[in-house]
């Protein structure tokens, strides 16, 4: 059993950073709304821009008021007086010193690296040679850890010279999202899925991650990634572990986590031949999303690329659960609308006793489970139509839904920012819903085997109108499979 104690403050570097604006600032508020932080808790920024504590109280109060729930006079009151700030250079031993003022008194803190992963190693360093890394420090990375298997193992490795496998929190938002842990709870909470939740029943997976987004002026970063390493490295091979993993003995961390990598471990490598017909790399092109024109890719980044903004491709998971079930995957960026879904498509029943209409309406089951924009799980039965007919007896599809936010808080229940959940565990200690360094290994490695592939296979992107659903290539892709993207 590992050790594991709450956390007394949390120590965020980058505080004045776009991720700690948006996301981790008002997590952190949030919980203290809900009465999640610990009562002595310390909120403690910093960043190299040369703030004041008041300068960067302000800043906080301000981009909370302006976000769409408001500010409670209480709360903020609360909150306020957990906050400090101090300017400093993180990366070096010197400037990590001049933390240490605002830390006294703190026990156990979390220091959270909203940095350039090409940053984390310094920092580490920094932190052990001025003393602020002790055995009772944790650590949260945020991705991209690396840009392939060498470059992953070189951060690993440096930040692992000063904490302990147990101490660093690699963190992956999608964990944090209600839907995706709900997903556990549907597959492990049920006796119902769990025996038909293999090759004999289902007939394939989609996982499909839309966004109407484009690149924007983030592209110094993308167009070194792209979306194969920026959403398919993470995010989506996280969902496609918790879709295809054995059931874990319990809940512990090294538990859901050692079947997580088992599944990665079993995914066929790619060739260059699965390259050629079971993958496309796409980049949009100007077009319209949402009634409004928008500029190419090429155009945002301002001189001609070979990065790809849209990928699907074909998984396949080699053991016996799995054999002979394609996942398919696609992501991309200024698609027609925000998705994020995961289709699970049950095969058709192995006889049909109707003749006639009822024979032709008769589709297989489906189980749709909806991230965002909205949260549902929906499972499609056929159950008969209504009445009477004269071709005889007609069957219909029923879609049964669970609206989540419905079902669970009640109407007007505030949607919570996957952070939260993700902040409230570091807090604790829990790093099940955290990624482990052999997780993040295994998943370059496979990845790296597609980067390989493409090269080999000269696979460069295909331009695709802003606002469609990616390259014809994406439909000819699954066609070949003689199955269709659901939507
Ligand atoms: C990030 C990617 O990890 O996830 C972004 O770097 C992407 O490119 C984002 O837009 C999507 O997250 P979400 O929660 O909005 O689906």
């Amino acid at each position: 059993m590992i050790e594991t104690w709450q956390a007394d403050a949390i120590v965020l570097f980058g505080a004045t950073g776009d991720l700690s604006h948006r996301m981790l600032l008002p997590s952190l508020y949030y919980l203290d709304a809900d009465g999640f932080l610990p009562a002595d808790f310390k909120v403690l920024a910093t960043a190299r821009a040369r703030h004041t504590r008041e300068e960067f109280v302000a800043e906080v109060k301000a981009l909370l008021a302006a976000r769409s729930e408001g500010l409670d006079a209480q709360v903020w009151e609360r909150f306020a007086a957990r906050l400090d700030f101090t300017a400093a250079d993180a990366t070096t031993e010197a400037g990590a010193r001049t933390l240490a003022p605002m830390l006294e008194g703190v026990r156990a803190p979390i220091f959270y690296l909203a940095l350039s992963p090409s940053l984390y190693g310094r920092v580490c360093g920094a932190m052990a040679a001025s003393g602020l890394a002790h055995a009772r420090t944790r650590i949260v990375l945020e991705k991209p850890i690396g840009r392939d298997l060498a470059s992953s193992q070189e951060i690993n490795a440096a930040v692992g010279a000063v904490f302990e496998e147990e101490q660093i929190f690699r963190i992956d938002h999608y964990l944090g999202k209600e839907t995706v842990q709900n997903l556990i709870a549907l597959r492990f909470a049920n006796t119902l899925f769990e025996p038909l939740w293999n090759n004999l029943t289902i007939d394939h997976v989609q996982i499909t991650v839309a966004e109407t987004e484009g690149v924007g002026d983030r592209w110094p970063y993308y167009d070194e990634y792209g979306a194969l390493r920026d959403m398919l490295q993470n995010h989506m091979l996280q969902l496609l572990c918790l879709v295809a993993m054995e059931p874990p003995a319990d809940m512990e961390p090294r538990s859901v986590r050692n079947e997580k990598v088992k599944v990665l471990r079993s995914l066929r490598p790619f060739t260059r031949l699965d390259a050629q017909n079971w993958s496309i790399r796409g980049q949009y092109a100007p077009g319209v999303v949402g009634g409004k024109q928008v500029k190419g890719y090429e155009t945002e980044r301002g001189q001609a690329s070979g990065t790809e903004t849209f990928v699907a491709l074909r998984a396949d998971i080699d053991n016996w659960r799995w054999a002979g079930v394609p996942f398919f995957l696609r992501t991309g960026k200024r698609l027609p609308e925000r998705r994020t879904q995961i289709a699970i498509q049950f095969k058709p029943v192995p006889h049909s006793i109707f003749d006639g209409q009822a024979k032709e309406d008769l589709t297989a089951n489906r189980l749709v489970i909806d991230l965002q924009p909205d949260e549902d799980i929906e499972l499609t039965l056929m159950n008969k139509a209504p009445g009477i007919s004269a071709g005889g007896m007609r069957l219909q599809a029923l879609p049964l839904s669970l609206s989540l936010l419905r079902a669970y808080e009640g109407p007007g229940a505030r949607r919570r920012i996957a952070y939260e959940r993700l902040l409230l565990d570091a807090i604790n200690g829990n790093s099940t819903l955290f990624v482990r360094r052999d997780e993040v290994e295994e998943a370059w490695r496979w990845i790296d085997g597609v980067a390989d592939a493409w090269r080999e296979a000269g696979l460069t992107p295909k331009p695709y109108a802003a606002g469609s659903w990616g390259p014809a290539g994406a439909f000819a892709l699954i066609e070949r499979a003689g199955r269709a993207w659901y939507d």
